[in-house]
């Protein structure tokens, strides 16, 4: 009997790297059974899933159960697991719906604080956490209050619950705030944060190396298993592709991940999940930026489903979507394997070109010759002198 995982939203970034993960392996004789189903609601970007199966739905028809329903009766068997890959309202509504769907979620109470980022700052405040001074705003006089309270010159705005930077802006007076909340209604749902040293010009070298610099951005990915850690990793996000599109510069599409093999970003993120009241089950994982010093500080915890940049781990040897289905399945798996990837592997993205992991030597040397080659696609990275790992995770 087949395993049929129904993957949400799987023609949007995060569904398609999932999915790459799982195919990838399948192709090297994994998971023979499972059979990857996903929903869109475009007919034209759905060509682009690799799904085994993709059906159309209506997007305004959020009855995820109807949905569900209807492809069981087309298949002759129940959905074994439903992963969401978007977050905030669409977590939520999964998680509320648990009773009705196989799903991986930590439990409700913590879906609730891990979509919403004020909660989870409150949570982590409390117990002297890294994370950046932050208000709820109520109130225009909440904006002139958080203002004082934070005394610096700019501050960073957005909602409480989103992703990829939903309504994220700087702002540098009470007034553009206030402006600009009262105009799109936004009391109650945003937050005025201390502003961190994003756009800090750091040398390339810096930004390549294992350090942090101010305002570098740095994430940590994890699987666990009932408090077991099964795999993490740490990455730094070198740029945001786009960001000529947005306000705050903010597009959720990375344009280049870099593999970090710091121990101490572990530890902390291992420190901070297990401050809550559970033993971490399911995806985990936990988006930083470094502070003037280069001290990082946790922006948001991003539980219940991966980041979007999943294949270009799997392409390293960490395959944690695959990991994933292990572990609800029961199956045997590795364990405590913290930051397995090779260092300094940067996964490059831009729409238009062919992905490129490279090691960062190479980059340095080009930067001193000022001269470079074209490179392999990604998917060809046995070709290239850094290939993936021997060893898979
Ligand atoms: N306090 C802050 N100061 C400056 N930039 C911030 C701050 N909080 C978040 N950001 C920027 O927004 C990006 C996205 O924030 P994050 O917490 O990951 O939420 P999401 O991914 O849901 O938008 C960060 O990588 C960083 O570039
Ligand atoms: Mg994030």
């Amino acid at each position: 009997m087949s395993f049929d995982i129904l993957v949400l939203h799987s023609d949007r970034s995060t569904g398609m790297n999932f999915v790459q993960c799982l195919q990838e392996a399948k192709r090297q004789g994994w998971g023979k059974d499972i059979n990857i189903i996903g929903l869109s609601s475009h007919p034209l970007r759905m060509q682009l899933c690799k799904n085994d199966a993709t059906y159309l739905f209506d997007e305004d028809d959020t009855d995820i159960v109807k949905h569900v329903g209807r492809i069981e009766k087309d298949i002759g068997k129940p959905i074994d697991l439903v992963y969401e890959t978007k977050s905030a309202v669409y977590m939520l509504d999964i998680s509320k719906l648990r009773n009705r769907l196989p799903v991986f979620l930590p439990p409700h109470e913590l879906v609730e604080v891990f979509e919403d980022k004020f909660l989870t700052y409150k949570h982590l405040s409390e117990r002297g956490l890294p994370v950046p001074e932050t208000h709820l705003v109520n109130s225009p006089e909440d904006v002139e209050a958080a203002f004082r309270s934070i005394a610096k010159n700019a501050v960073w705005v957005r909602e409480t619950k989103g992703q990829a930077g939903l309504g994220a802006f700087s702002a540098s007076t009470p007034k553009e705030v206030i402006g600009e909340l009262t105009q799109r209604n936004g009391w109650r749902h945003h937050t005025v944060a201390e502003k961190l040293p994003i756009n800090t010009p750091n040398t390339w070298e810096d930004q390549l190396s294992s350090d942090f610099f101010p305002g570098e951005m740095v994430t940590w990915a994890a699987l666990y298993n009932n408090g077991q850690l099964i795999g993490s990793q740490v990455r730094k996000r070198l740029y945001w592709e786009h960001a000529d599109l947005t306000v705050s510069g903010v597009t959720g599409y990375s344009g280049a991940n870099m593999t970090v093999s710091r121990r101490d970003v572990h530890d902390l993120s291992d420190k901070i999940v297990r401050s809550f009241d559970w033993k971490p089950h399911g995806a985990v994982g936990i988006d930083y930026v470094a502070d003037e010093n280069g001290k990082i500080k946790l922006t948001e915890i991003q539980a219940s489903r991966f980041y979007t940049s999943t294949y270009p781990l799997a392409l390293l040897g960490l395959n944690l979507p695959k990991l994933y289905i292990d572990v609800f399945r029961g199956k045997e798996t590795c364990n405590d394997a913290i930051n397995p990837c090779p260092e300094g592997m940067i996964y490059i993205q831009r729409f238009g070109a062919e992905s490129v992991m490279i090691h960062r030597d190479t980059i340095l040397s080009e930067l001193s010759s000022g001269t470079s080659r074209p490179k392999f696609a990604a998917g060809s990275l046995g070709n290239s002198s850094h290939g993936p790992l021997k060893h898979e995770f």
